[in-house]
C-alpha cells in the first residue's frame, strides 16, 4: 500500500506539521517519502505521486480558521486532476484522506471548519474520507518532542495518532478527534507571551510595541 505524508505547512523547516508525520510515520512503521506542499504549484512529478497513492496523510496549520491559502491552491489543483483522471481508478481504488490539523490557540475544536473544508474537497475530489485529528496548543508541539509517548503533555496526542495509524495502515476510518495538549491553558498563554516578547525583542522591539495599533 502506498501510503503518502504531505506536509502542508509553508515553513520550510521546524514545523509542527512537521513533527505531527514524523511521529505518525514511527507508529506506522514505515519510511513513506514526505512530500513537502509549500508552496502554491504542485509539480507534475509529485501531482503522478500523489495519484499512485492508496492513502494521503495531509498535516498542516489552522490559518484564520481554515486551510493556508497556498495549500488551498494545491487542494484545487489535485481537485482538478482528479476530475480529469478519476475515471482511471475504479472505486475499490479510491484514494484514503486522513487529515492532521494543528493550532496556535489552545483549544483543538478551532480545527472543526477546516476539518469540514477538508472533508467536503475528499468528496468533490471523488475519494473517500479517512479521519481527522485536529490538535490544539501546537506552539508546543516542537517542544515536547522529547517527551515519551503517552506521558504527560503527550497523552492525548499519542492517543489519537496511534489510533490513526491504526487506521492508516488498514485503510480504515475513524472519528474526528479533536483536543488539547495534557497542559494547562494558562501556562500556555503566559509561555506565548513571553515568546512574543523575546521575539520583539531580538528584533529591536519594546515589549510594548506588540500593543500598537497600527
Ligand atoms: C497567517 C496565520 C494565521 C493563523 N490563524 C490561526 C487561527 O485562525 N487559529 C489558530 O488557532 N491559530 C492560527 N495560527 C497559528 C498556527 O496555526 C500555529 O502557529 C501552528 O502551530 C503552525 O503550525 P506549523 O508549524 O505546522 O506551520 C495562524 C498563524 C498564521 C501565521
Amino acid at each position: 500500500m502506498k501510503i503518502t505524508m504531505i506536509n502542508g505547512s509553508p515553513k520550510a523547516k521546524n514545523s509542527a506539521s512537521e513533527s505531527l508525520l514524523s511521529i505518525l510515520k514511527g507508529y506506522c512503521n514505515l519510511a513513506a517519502p514526505d512530500l513537502v506542499l509549500n508552496k502554491m504549484v504542485i509539480e507534475e512529478e509529485n501531482m503522478a505521486e500523489i495519484w499512485k497513492s492508496d492513502a494521503l496523510v495531509i498535516a498542516f496549520p489552522l490559518y484564520i480558521d481554515s486551510v493556508p491559502s497556498h495549500l488551498l491552491r494545491c487542494l484545487i489543483q489535485i481537485e482538478e486532476y482528479a476530475r480529469l483522471h478519476g475515471q482511471e481508478r475504479t472505486s475499490e481504488e479510491t484514494i484514503k484522506v486522513y487529515v492532521v490539523i494543528n493550532n496556535g490557540f489552545f483549544q483543538g475544536k478551532q480545527n472543526m471548519p477546516a476539518i469540514e473544508v477538508m472533508q467536503h474537497w475528499t468528496k468533490r475530489c471523488g475519494f473517500e474520507f479517512g479521519q481527522a485529528v485536529g490538535v490544539g496548543g501546537g506552539g508546543m508541539i516542537n517542544f515536547i518532542k522529547n517527551v515519551p509517548d503517552g506521558h504527560g503533555p503527550k497523552k492525548n496526542l499519542t492517543l489519537a495518532l496511534r489510533e490513526m495509524a491504526g487506521n492508516i495502515l488498514q485503510k480504515k476510518s475513524g472519528e474526528t478527534k479533536v483536543f488539547e495538549l495534557n497542559y494547562p491553558a494558562w501556562a500556555y498563554k503566559w509561555q506565548a507571551e513571553y515568546g512574543w516578547r523575546m521575539a520583539a525583542r531580538k528584533n529591536g522591539l519594546k515589549s510594548k510595541d506588540l500593543n500598537k495599533r497600527a
